[in-house]
């Protein structure tokens, strides 16, 4: 299995460790040479212990073009498609998008979907690794055998303040630096965490509950320097059965705070990202009885383990990518989240009336 990964930065590195965990043969490659350095010297042997050697480094001038069974983009959002388009005409079989797909209002993302449908040779999915873990895996499990009766609401919350990014950037002196700091290149707090909405659409789903149909969103926007973004980013979504749930991403709590509760008739299921020193906590009551709770110990590596795992039985055919968690009509339907919310920050919310 040869793989290339485009972006050496914070998720190319987490990319390659999971790949070579896999024992596949990895080819990564940036157009900054200082961040390929990086890469080698500092990232990786930090995280992981040591550098291995047998991954190859490079800027894109360097690499043969069709020689890969997997491409993943690791790069900002709002490079992604271009470098997608390219992709597709290499047509791996698997090619991995990170999240968020792209920025809002993409005009290549609009090509890009034309392109995909009419390929055929390549299966796209997202970086949503989240929904391909051990505990959201027992969520949804639960949630499909209706252990908590019919589910009723659902809200999941990302809060996490960004100094754990900046920490792990620490050549960025601040949002003004990337990305991050610009909502139209797909920063912000919608965009960074847009993990939540994600988990949300597709818990929905496993849970009975239908797709979204509508929003009501509310963004806090920071004008600072030349930066723009959300800081907190709160959506009311209503499903096609007609239920009502919430999502939270910001990037100003502190301590972080990744959760999410479902309530049914007759108990509730609760993740807690974290909850353990040794990792997540799932909680979950049914009929009124005792909570019960199940640690899943495991480290952030081990996500993207988990999503190379997966990423295999589609290629093993064991699961249709349409199917998967992470699917790219999963990645897409965030895209028409933010868009919808972009285009009309705060529109559905009144001022409350005095009496
Ligand atoms: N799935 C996850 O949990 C997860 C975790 C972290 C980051 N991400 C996502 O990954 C993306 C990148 O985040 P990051 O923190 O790694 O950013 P980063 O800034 O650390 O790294 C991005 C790299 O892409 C390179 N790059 C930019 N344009 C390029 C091009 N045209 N060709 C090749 N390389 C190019 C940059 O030089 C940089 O080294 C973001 O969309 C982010 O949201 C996902």
């Amino acid at each position: 299995m040869k793989v290339k990964i485009i972006g050496a930065g914070s998720i190319g590195n987490h990319l390659a460790q999971a790949s070579r965990r896999m024992g596949w043969n990895v080819v990564v490659v940036d157009t900054d040479p200082a961040a390929l350095r990086r890469m080698r010297e500092e990232i990786y042997p930090v995280r992981y212990g040591a550098w291995d050697s047998t991954i190859t480094l490079v800027t894109p001038d360097k690499v043969k073009k069709g020689s890969f069974d997997m491409i993943m983009i690791g790069t900002p959002p709002h490079v992604r498609m271009k470098l997608a388009l390219e992709a597709l005409k290499e047509a791996p079989k698997i090619l991995q998008l990170e999240k968020p797909l792209t920025m809002p209002f993409d005009p290549d993302l609009r090509r890009f979907i034309a392109t995909y449908r009419e390929q055929k040779k390549t299966k796209v999915v997202l970086g949503y690794d989240h929904a391909l873990g051990k505990p959201i895996a027992r969520v949804a499990r639960l949630l499909k055998k209706k252990v908590i009766g019919e589910v009723l609401t659902l809200d999941v919350e990302f809060r996490e303040h960004w100094q754990g990014i900046f920490k792990a950037h620490p050549w960025l002196s601040g949002p003004e630096d990337t990305y991050l700091g610009f909502w139209k290149k797909g920063g912000g707090a919608s965009g960074e965490h847009s993990h939540a909405l994600h988990l949300f659409q597709y818990l929905a789903k496993e849970a009975g509950l239908g797709s979204w149909t509508k929003l009501a969103s509310a963004l806090k926007v920071e004008k600072k320097g030349k930066a723009e973004y959300d800081s907190i980013a709160a959506f009311t979504i209503e499903l096609s059965s007609g239920k009502l749930g919430r999502v939270v991403q910001d990037v100003v709590m502190l301590p972080t705070r990744k959760w999410l509760r479902v309530q049914g008739t007759s108990g509730f299921v609760e993740w807690l990202a974290n909850g353990h020193p040794t990792g997540d906590i799932v909680r979950f009551s049914k009929n009124g009885g005792p909570v019960r709770e199940e640690v899943f110990a495991k480290k952030r590596p081990d996500d993207f383990y988990e999503e190379m795992l997966h990423i295999q039985d589609i290629l093993d055919k064991k699961i249709k990518a349409s199917d998967s968690p992470i699917s790219f009509e999963s990645g897409l339907a965030v895209m028409e989240v933010l868009e919808t919310a972009w285009k009309n920050p705060n529109q559905s919310f009144l001022p409350i009336r005095k009496i």
